[in-house]
């Protein structure tokens, strides 16, 4: 090979993010390295205990009712129970006030969980920074968290999205860089599949709590909003574990009840002018299940002149044009579609795949068996449906497509990162999504969401990738 050919060669090797237009949407060209993320080790810093006797670890905080006044704040003490309660008190009176929580414990196999606290702090102001503190004496531990604006169809909010995150070195990356994006996220949307334990023998959940550690430094500052994924069922038939999602339901809480719910894996919550409805990909959806039935009701009662975007979150994706779980979310699809196109869905966020696309605006309803429309056709009362499993976890990045790129695909890369969306109004909101390669501020791909109540006006020539 001779030296001009080489070096070209070279230069076309490293370009990257250079896209390729195939087939209407956009595969970007950005290769990366193929080797598979590796957890951390046990000793990193990320998982430190925090020191001192009985010092509460793992805190973690999520909504705690279907308005945004109420939180509910996690933790675990791993000597004794200790105390159930958070003392909590508004920055500006100092007024300090108790609210009493339960402890809980379970065990998995051959391991036993520390002491884990759950206490629901009710009747909150609305835009306001609280502290609050967990554990007592010598070993108390002082976070802060600041309510969301009272809900109302115009109130600017700024969500965070993540998915499938894992313990990995670029597990850390994506939350490094999501606390480091200028556009600060306000609450994160969290898309199922958090500590990937069931990897390892056992399901050891000593994994479970250094994913507690690992992302405290956030979640004890704002809330996530929990989605439950496959990585949650820690279904172990061959070591006598079998009743599912056991340490997720012992470890994390959802406001589910608020919302008329039967089961902490589906769930509304208002905050702001966003209506979140989580969905539970592996719970049973068929027809006369608790989960069809609850989401046939809920889905009438949005009110988008209260909360005019309507956003749903589940972790296996409906429109996914990977090689990696190729049409898992079919049968979901199958079931719940028309009804996201009935009441004008906005945003569809999903994870399990992990890489990152963006579809168009479709929907695939019309289909009866015989009359052959099973394609999938550009609707403008239909969601974009966005696939952010790309957190970074042990299982590596999704970099088989499908070929050539479907039309209902817009945009696909397979990068590690994360996602904001920064709702302005009732009729805009600023979606971007941030990979781990490049700096903190740079938006990879963006688009601007027309709300599809309010503004119902194509919104697909308003993307942008760099
Ligand atoms: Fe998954």
């Amino acid at each position: 090979m001779d030296a001009p050919f080489l070096i070209l060669t070279v230069l076309a090797a490293t370009v990257i993010n250079v896209a390729v237009l195939c087939s209407g949407g956009i595969t970007s060209s950005f290769v990366r390295n193929v080797e598979k993320s590796e957890d951390m080790p046990l000793d990193s810093d990320v998982f430190k205990v925090p020191p001192g006797y009985n010092a509460p670890q793992q805190v973690h905080i999520t909504q705690g009712d279907h308005v945004g006044k109420a939180v509910i704040v996690s933790w675990v003490t791993v000597d004794e129970p200790g105390s159930n309660n958070v003392l909590y008190w508004d920055e500006k009176t100092n007024h300090k006030k108790h609210a009493k929580g339960t402890v809980t414990k379970y065990k998995f196999y051959n391991y036993t969980s520390g002491f884990i606290h759950h206490c629901t702090i009710k009747k909150l102001k609305y835009d306001t920074k609280y502290y609050y503190e967990v554990g007592i004496g010598q070993t108390a531990r002082k976070f802060w968290f600041i309510t969301p604006p009272e809900v109302g169809p115009d109130v600017p909010y700024t969500f965070g999205l993540i998915g499938d995150l894992g313990q990995t070195y670029d597990s850390n990356r994506t939350l490094t860089h999501y606390e480091w994006n200028p556009i600060k996220g306000q609450t994160v949307l969290f898309v199922g599949d958090l500590s990937y334990a069931d990897n390892y023998p056992n399901h050891d959940n000593v994994r479970w709590d250094t994913w507690g550690r690992f992302v405290e430094r956030s979640v004890a500052y704002q809330p996530w909003i929990w989605t439950t994924g496959n990585h949650e069922l820690d279904f172990a038939p061959e070591i006598g574990e079998t009743k599912p999602f056991k340490p997720f339901t012992h470890r994390y809480r959802t406001p589910y009840k608020a919302s008329h719910s039967t089961a902490p894996f589906w769930y509304s919550i208002k905050r702001a002018s966003a209506y979140i409805i989580v969905l539970s990909s592996y719970s049973a959806y068929g027809k006369y299940t608790p989960q069809y039935q609850w989401l046939e009701e809920e889905l009438p009662k949005v009110n988008r002149s209260e909360t005019p975007w309507l956003i749903v979150l589940l972790h296996s994706p409906w429109y996914n044009s990977y090689n990696y779980h190729y049409m898992e979310g079919e049968s979901m699809r199958v079931m719940y579609e028309p009804w996201f196109v009935k009441h004008k869905v906005d945003i569809v966020f999903s994870g399990h795949v992990h890489a990152y696309e963006r579809s168009e605006r479709v929907s695939n309803i019309a289909y009866n068996i015989v009359n052959g429309k099973c394609s999938p056709v550009n609707d403008q009362s239909a969601p974009v449906y966005i696939t952010i499993g790309d957190g970074g976890n042990i299982e590596g990045l999704a970099n088989s497509m499908t070929e050539p790129q479907p039309k209902y695909s817009a945009y696909r890369e397979a990068s590690f990162g994360h996602a904001t969306l920064e709702i302005k109004n009732r009729t805009h909101a600023y979606y971007s999504w941030h990979r781990n390669q490049d700096g903190y501020a740079v938006q990879a791909d963006s688009m601007w969401f027309f709300n599809r109540f309010w503004h119902q006006i194509d919104d697909s020539t308003t993307s942008a990738r760099s």
